[in-house]
């Protein structure tokens, strides 16, 4: 007899000796109150913790209107849609979202996905598919979503060491001029808070003929004028083929899509399987993300309140001699070392002081380089601040851990 059970057992027995098996807690999050949230300890007793480890930075899944419109529209179509796209799943509530994304991002068209993640899949192994000589140059560091989708296409693929456009040239000079080819990266590299030099790489595309494809997931609605994103901030948005963002973090609701030319757009919308092959979005979520969208843009004063804040928290931090990576985003990394310290200190921080930071291990990083990601959203106060760097000194220090980056400075300005 097999027993699948046994071997299934055995692959997650080996993941918890190498300690990343992934253990969740309870955000109950308060949307009249959020940052903060409660959750029950191991004896059941309901406590209260600050959460500093969301992606929702601009706090807009809390947001009154976009709250407002999502119950309004769920009263009058539905909680969901019941249908894929192709059936019975399309309302106007999704045109005006892809109308308003592809505006957002100055592209002829844009569609929308379940998530980033399906979105990420979903086009890259779709381009992999449509052009079979198709080579994906990408970054190092690029999310899972973009690996999965390059491995999908069954295509060739090279991969460029992190934001090194000396690197990135080496790869281009590999391949025939006429080899059809796409690099591929994101804008912010959401576990190290560093930004791509985008500039750089679409040049390098021209010259190449390279088509080019960027996750802005990190990077909408934080920045540019209209919240597109890296790419709008630098007016370089012509420059890039196509662009991926979700509507999961600085729009706070959900969902992701890819906005580009009407004919790519179309090709992914009439291959791309995971597209195809699944629920559409339900309306309420679309009208609420479309209302998210708009708020940030007819109030640019939120985004502009939250980078002065990321400034603010930098300097607490510093005032409190914590070290964390020099970047220019709005992530903080504190960088740690050891996987287990690393957990102690968030156990720590969660049990002792109230503050929930979720540790970053490997596979998510490299091994050894576990960190903190700390995230503010526009809700945090002064306070907050203050209190999260006075514990964190505490708990570093009770750990008697030494950060590796001593040389902390900001660099946001
Ligand atoms: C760089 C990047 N791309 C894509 C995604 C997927 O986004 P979503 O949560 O909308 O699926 C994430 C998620 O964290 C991400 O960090």
């Amino acid at each position: 007899m097999i027993n699948y059970t046994e071997q299934i057992a055995a692959k997650l027995h080996q993941l918890k000796e190498t300690g990343g098996y992934r253990y969740f807690l309870d955000v109950n999050k308060s949307a009249q109150h959020f940052p903060n949230f409660y959750f029950e300890d191991v004896t059941g007793v309901k406590r209260k913790a600050i959460n500093w480890c969301s992606n929702d930075y601009l706090a807009m899944s809390v947001n009154e209107a976009v709250i407002g419109k999502l119950s309004f529209v769920a009263h009058r179509s539905g909680a969901g849609s019941g249908g894929t796209r192709n059936i019975s799943g399309t309302t106007n509530y999704h045109r005006i979202l892809e109308n308003t994304l592809a505006k957002l991002h100055q592209k002829t068209a844009s569609l929308l996905f379940g998530s980033a993640y399906l979105a990420n899949l979903t086009a890259l192994s779709t381009l992999g598919k449509i052009l079979p000589e198709l080579v994906f140059i990408s970054d190092e560091n690029n999310h899972a979503s973009i690996i999965e989708g390059n491995k999908a296409s069954g295509s060739q693929k090279l991969i460029f060491k992190h934001n090194d456009i000396i690197d990135l040239e080496k790869c281009l000079q590999s391949l025939p001029i006429d080899q059809p080819k796409i690099i591929v990266f994101e804008s912010v590299y959401s576990m190290s808070g560093t930004i791509a030099p985008i500039v750089d790489i679409v040049l390098l595309a021209k010259k190449y003929q390279a088509l080019t494809y960027i996750d802005e997931v990190h990077a909408v609605g934080l920045y540019g004028e209209k919240g597109g994103g890296l790419t709008e901030l630098l007016h370089i948005q012509q420059g890039v083929d196509i662009i991926n963002g979700t509507l999961a973090k600085g729009f706070g609701v959900l969902g992701g899509y890819i906005a580009g030319d009407k004919t790519i757009i179309d090709a992914i919308r009439s291959f791309g399987a995971g597209f195809i092959f699944t629920t559409s979005l339900p309306p309420a979520i679309c009208a609420a993300a479309n209302t998210s969208i708009e708020l940030l843009q007819s109030n640019p004063s939120i985004g502009e309140q939250y980078h002065q804040s990321i400034q603010k928290f930098r300097e607490v931090l510093i005032a409190h001699a914590i070290s964390f990576h020099p970047n220019q985003t709005h992530i903080t990394i504190i960088p740690i070392g050891d996987e287990i310290i690393c957990k102690k200190i968030s156990d720590s921080l969660l049990f002792e002081y109230g503050i929930y930071i979720q540790p970053i291990n490997y596979p998510t990083v490299k091994k050894g380089a576990a960190c903190l990601r700390i995230t503010l959203t526009a809700k945090h106060s002064q306070a907050d601040m203050v209190y999260l760097a006075i514990s964190l000194q505490e708990v570093l220090k009770n750990i008697s851990v030494k950060q590796p980056v001593k040389n902390y400075k900001n660099v946001l300005a």
